[in-house]
């Protein structure tokens, strides 16, 4: 045995059997130092790795503890892009052959963790031609599918294991036509207040400002009299608490008080997933560049990420949120090619009035759309506020962003062409991908 695996072992059956004493109970309760970590963990999740009780949830119990922090965290996501391989496909007595090779049941069968040697992209331990195990007849059914490799199912722009809705054939066929950009886009509906009014959050009287201001308070109150919040009545008080008990900073929550959706969505991406395990804020200093494609600015290493990094509180300029913020950080090829690109020219112009938001493009409107939620009877849109909900595969992208200006074919062969999203999207895509044309050729 490797001496990795011996230690592996060892550390896992003094876990297991709840005789690690002081280790053990130290897992179980608060973050740990790196040195107590058996291998790195995946993109994903590496962020909080250190927090072994967010995924070992208790130090009794087998395979179904892990099974159960992986639900609680994405079970949601898995049904709401309607997985094309659910558990329930498997309870069926006649694929027990199939689940003796892979067992379809398990997250971890496919998804294991702290094993950087055999980990693909978004967290996959099997090698890439995996679907042979179930599919391999797959060319009996589709002639068209004769002579194609198993390792390119998932890996062209074709297939996902869970998500598949960008895909399927009836959509492909429905939206086989089309120029590849449409004259007149989706435009940005936001009825925010509306709800806010519904569930009593937004003041009727006019807004309650601090009597008593230093210099810094009036500075902050000329700010904010330029906002969203002063124009419904949301003042100082509101997120500072009463004059008399003030909050010099008011924490996160005070935001979730009225923004809850938002903080939620935060939450579950990778700016706030820290947050939501009850470690410190993110900062970009906590990034494994090393071995991503990602990279940061220098200047701001240790800027932490809540509400307030993105939206001044006082002014909650919008703007300013959906493409200023993210280059104060972000500073891998693809960002800085934005600007420059067709889209980032359109934010351009409008920047300089020239034309108007629902024509422009940001980082925003890709890594975070606007999605519609129904909340006490009322449809409301709002920011999508995880930025990783359509990012991998990034066919999850086509349907909430592209489809909105582009027509399908155009964005499936843009989406598959790596060099597009290095260059932010500066260019017609070079790659063809044929699933369209099946499609038609089988409808035929
Ligand atoms: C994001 C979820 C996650 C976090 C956080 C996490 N683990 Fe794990 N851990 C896993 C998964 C998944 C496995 C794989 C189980 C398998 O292969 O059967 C695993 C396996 C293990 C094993 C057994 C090794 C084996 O292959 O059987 C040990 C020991 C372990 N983890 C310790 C830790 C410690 C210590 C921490 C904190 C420093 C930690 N883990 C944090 C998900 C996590
Ligand atoms: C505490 C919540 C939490 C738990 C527990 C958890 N995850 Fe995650 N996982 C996340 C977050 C947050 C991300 C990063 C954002 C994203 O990619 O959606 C992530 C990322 C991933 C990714 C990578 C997606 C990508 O784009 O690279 C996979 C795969 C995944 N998780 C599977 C699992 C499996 C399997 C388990 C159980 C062993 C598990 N997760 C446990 C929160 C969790
Ligand atoms: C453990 C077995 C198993 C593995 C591995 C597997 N599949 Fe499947 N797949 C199934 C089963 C069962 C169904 C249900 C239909 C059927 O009987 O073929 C299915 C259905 C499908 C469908 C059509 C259904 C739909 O709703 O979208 C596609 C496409 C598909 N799989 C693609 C893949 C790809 C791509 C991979 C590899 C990334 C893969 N499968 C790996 C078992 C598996
Ligand atoms: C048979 C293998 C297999 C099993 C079992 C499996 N996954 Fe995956 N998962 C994949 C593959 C392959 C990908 C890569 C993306 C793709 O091809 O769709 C993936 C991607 C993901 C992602 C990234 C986002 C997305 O929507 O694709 C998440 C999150 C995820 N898996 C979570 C889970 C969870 C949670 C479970 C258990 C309920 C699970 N997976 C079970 C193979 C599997
Ligand atoms: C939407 C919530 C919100 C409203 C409304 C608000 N503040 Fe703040 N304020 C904050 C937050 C959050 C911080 C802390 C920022 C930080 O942590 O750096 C803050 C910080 C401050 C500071 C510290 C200096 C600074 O600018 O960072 C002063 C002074 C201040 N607020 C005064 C006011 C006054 C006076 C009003 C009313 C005219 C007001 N605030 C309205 C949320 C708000
Ligand atoms: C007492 C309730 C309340 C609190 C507390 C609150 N907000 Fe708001 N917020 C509102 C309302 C109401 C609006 C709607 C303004 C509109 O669209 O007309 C709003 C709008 C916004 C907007 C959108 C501005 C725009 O131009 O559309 C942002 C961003 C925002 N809030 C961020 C925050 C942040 C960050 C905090 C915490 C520091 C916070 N809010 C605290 C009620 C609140
Ligand atoms: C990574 C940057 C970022 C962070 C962090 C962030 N936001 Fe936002 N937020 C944005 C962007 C960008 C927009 C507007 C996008 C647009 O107009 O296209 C926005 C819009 C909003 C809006 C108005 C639209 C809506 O969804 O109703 C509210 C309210 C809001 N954010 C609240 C919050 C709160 C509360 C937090 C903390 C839990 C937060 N934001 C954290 C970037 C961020
Ligand atoms: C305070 C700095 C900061 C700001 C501002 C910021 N980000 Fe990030 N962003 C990060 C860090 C740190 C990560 C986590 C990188 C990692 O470790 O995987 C991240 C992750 C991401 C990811 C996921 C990358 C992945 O591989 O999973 C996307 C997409 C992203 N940011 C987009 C944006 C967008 C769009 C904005 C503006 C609306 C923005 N960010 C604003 C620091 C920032
Ligand atoms: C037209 C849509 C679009 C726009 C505009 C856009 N992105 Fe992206 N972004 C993508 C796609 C697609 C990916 C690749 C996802 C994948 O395949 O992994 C991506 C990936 C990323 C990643 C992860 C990169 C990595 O190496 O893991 C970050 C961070 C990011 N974008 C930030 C930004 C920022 C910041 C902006 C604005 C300056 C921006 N993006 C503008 C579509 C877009
Ligand atoms: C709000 C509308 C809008 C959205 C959303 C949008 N685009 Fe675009 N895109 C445009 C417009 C308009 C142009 C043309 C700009 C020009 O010609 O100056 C363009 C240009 C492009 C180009 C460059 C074409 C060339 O000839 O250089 C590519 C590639 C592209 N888009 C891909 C995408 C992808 C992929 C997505 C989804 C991730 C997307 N776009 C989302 C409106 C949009």
């Amino acid at each position: 045995m490797k001496l990795k695996s011996v230690l592996i072992w060892c550390t896992w059956l003094l876990v297991a059997l709840g005789l690690a004493g002081y280790l053990g109970a130290q897992m179980f309760t608060e973050e740990q130092k790196p040195d107590f970590l058996i291998g790195e963990s995946s993109h994903g999740h590496y962020q909080i790795e250190l927090q072994c009780v967010a995924c070992h949830e208790s130090p009794f119990g087998g395979p179904e503890v892990l099974q159960n922090a992986c639900t609680s965290c994405h079970a949601e996501e898995l049904k709401a892009s309607h997985d094309s391989h659910p558990k329930s496909k498997f309870t069926d007595p006649r694929n027990a052959d199939r689940l003796a090779v892979i067992d379809a049941r398990q997250c971890i069968a496919c998804h294991v963790e702290h094993n950087p040697e055999i980990t693909h992209p978004m967290g996959v331990s099997l090698p890439e031609d995996f679907c042979f195990h179930c599919h391999q007849d797959i060319a009996e059914d589709r002639p068209s599918h004769q002579g194609m490799e198993f390792n390119t199912c998932a890996s062209s722009g074709c297939h996902n294991y869970h998500d598949n809705r960008a895909l399927y054939e009836e959509f492909l066929v429905d939206n086989a036509q089309g120029h590849w950009l449409h004259d007149d886009y989706q435009t940005i509906n936001r009825d925010l207040k509306a709800y806010l009014q519904a569930t009593g959050n937004v003041p009727e009287d006019k807004p309650q400002v601090k009597t008593q201001m230093n210099d810094a308070e009036l500075s902050a109150m000329t700010d904010w009299t330029h906002s969203k919040h002063y124009e419904s009545n949301i003042a100082c008080v509101n997120c500072h608490g009463s004059e008399d008990n003030w909050l010099d900073k008011p924490p996160m929550q005070q935001c979730q008080n009225c923004h809850q959706q938002e903080f939620d969505g935060f939450t579950s991406g990778k700016h706030g997933m820290r947050l939501a395990v009850g470690m410190t804020p993110m900062t970009p200093a906590m990034s494994r560049t090393s071995n991503s494609t990602l990279s940061f600015h220098e200047a701001n290493s240790n800027t932490p990420l809540t509400c307030n990094t993105c939206h001044n509180p006082h002014i909650v300029d919008v703007k300013q949120a959906a493409v200023n913020s993210c280059l104060s950080c972000h500073s891998d090829q693809h960002s800085e090619s934005f600007l420059d690109s067709p889209h980032g020219q359109l934010w351009q112009a409008y920047e300089n009035g020239q034309i108007a938001d629902t024509e422009a493009v940001s980082c925003a409107s890709c890594h975070m759309p606007r999605i519609t939620v129904n909340e006490m009877g009322i449809d409301r849109v709002l920011v999508q506020h995880n930025q990783n909900a359509v990012l991998r595969p990034n066919e999850k992208m086509i349907r909430p962003v592209c489809m909105s200006c582009h027509s399908l074919a155009f964005s499936i062969d843009a989406l598959a062409d790596k060099t597009l999203i290095k260059n932010n999207f500066t260019g017609k895509p070079a790659k063809h991908i044929e699933s369209i044309d099946m499609s038609l050729e089988r409808v035929k």
